[in-house]
């Protein structure tokens, strides 16, 4: 069920006034469907929710890391990676999202050549020192990935054997203050993964009431978008918002203690926005999927349901071998099959990962090979 703001029948004001109101309604409403689907009884619900919120408050407090400690960040679904990629001498492997460089390495130690890019130089200084002992079959460049295919091919590699990208921001990234993304510590509200582009302040400060309700909906699947947004307008009009902990405080204002920080989503939204994650990610499906070899392989690794959603529907489309439309006498063969229709699947992290490293809860591997 959606419901919808009528903001176009009150005046700017009264709408601003209304917004909250309007929110919070649809948000009691939604809560309560959910409660009723699931049998559950609210109190209960409530309660375990709250246990939870001391728990994560608790790991909150912790020593903030500092952004001259050592790059910290765990490869996720590492095994079930290497276990599909099939790494070994003499085969090539794109990986669009170096990071730490966890996975390539796994994938050189396995005797294969290793191509990477990030967008963050300061992942790629650590990458390139950290696998430096792997020589020439290891290269490294500063791009979006949604660009490389132009620099491969720049470089003289035309097709690859396998392509693994692991999306979203390394717990380095998170853990740096000075980044931004993290409503735990505080930072300049940057969040920009590259060295360009538009901050997380930029859009604060800058965007409509429209625009930020929309990046907060669609990008963070906020219920709450409309407060959130009115509020940071309000905010707006006394002082600009240059602050993690700024925007994190104004949005938990008032906000009963949940499972999450109030500003959870929002956060994931702005970062999201800023990165323009889901344009990244939307154009470089296609154009990687064309530089992989036959029987070469593609491996995603998503962590929330946008870009899961985005992944999961590309790889669909590109593995059914035919086509049907109720005006054909008969289905005819896909003409854009792209991959083997058995394999697109998916997995998730087994238990003993997920109790070593908590990034690993909400990480989706997805995988396709290509016919
Ligand atoms: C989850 S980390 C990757 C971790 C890596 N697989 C490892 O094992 O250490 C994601 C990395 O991808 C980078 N990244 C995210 N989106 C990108 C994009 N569109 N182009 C290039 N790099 C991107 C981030 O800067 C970050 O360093």
């Amino acid at each position: 069920m959606n419901l919808t703001y009528p903001s176009s029948l009150f005046s700017p004001a009264f709408s601003i006034a209304l917004a909250e109101t309007w929110d919070h309604l649809a948000a009691r409403l939604h809560r309560k469907m959910a409660l009723a689907a699931s049998g559950t009884c609210p109190e209960k619900k409530q309660k375990t929710f709250s246990e939870i919120d001391r728990r994560e408050n608790f790991s909150s407090l912790q020593p903030p890391a500092s952004s001259l400690q050592p790059f910290s960040h765990q490869a996720v679904l590492a095994e079930e990676v290497v276990a599909f990629l099939k790494p070994q001498p003499g085969k090539i492997f794109f990986d669009g999202t170096l990071g730490g460089g966890g996975h390539a390495e796994l994938l050189l130690q396995a005797g294969a050549r290793v191509v990477a890019c990030d967008r963050d130089p300061a992942a790629l200084a650590h990458a390139k020192k950290k696998l430096a002992a792997f020589g020439d079959r290891f290269v490294c460049f500063e791009s979006n990935y949604a660009e490389a295919p132009f620099h491969l091919v720049a470089m003289g590699i035309s097709q690859v054997d396998g392509i693994l990208l692991d999306l979203g921001v390394s717990s380095h990234q998170i853990d740096t203050p000075e980044r931004g993304f993290s409503f735990q510590k505080e930072g300049p509200l940057d969040m920009r993964m590259g060295r360009s582009g538009r901050t997380a302040a930029d859009i604060v400060n800058t965007a409509d009431l429209a625009e930020l309700v929309k990046i907060f909906r669609e990008y963070g699947e906020e219920p709450r978008a409309l407060t959130f947004a009115t509020r940071i307008i309000r905010e707006r009009h006394h002082q600009s918002i240059t602050t993690t902990l700024q925007l994190a405080s104004l949005l938990a204002q008032g906000m009963r203690p949940g499972p999450r920080h109030p500003a959870t989503k929002v956060f994931q939204a702005l970062r999201i926005a800023v990165n323009e994650e889901i344009n990244s990610l939307e154009s470089a499906l296609p154009q990687l999927a064309d530089m992989l070899a036959s029987q070469g392989r593609f491996a995603v690794i998503t962590f929330h349901s946008l870009e899961d959603r985005i992944v999961k529907r590309f790889f669909k489309k590109h593995a059914v071998a035919e086509i049907d439309n109720p005006t054909w006498s008969a289905p005819k063969p896909n003409p854009e099959q792209l991959f083997h229709p058995s394999l697109p699947h998916s997995v998730v992290a087994d238990a003993a990962e997920l109790a070593n490293n908590r990034r690993a809860r909400s990480a989706r591997l997805r995988m396709a090979e290509k016919l």
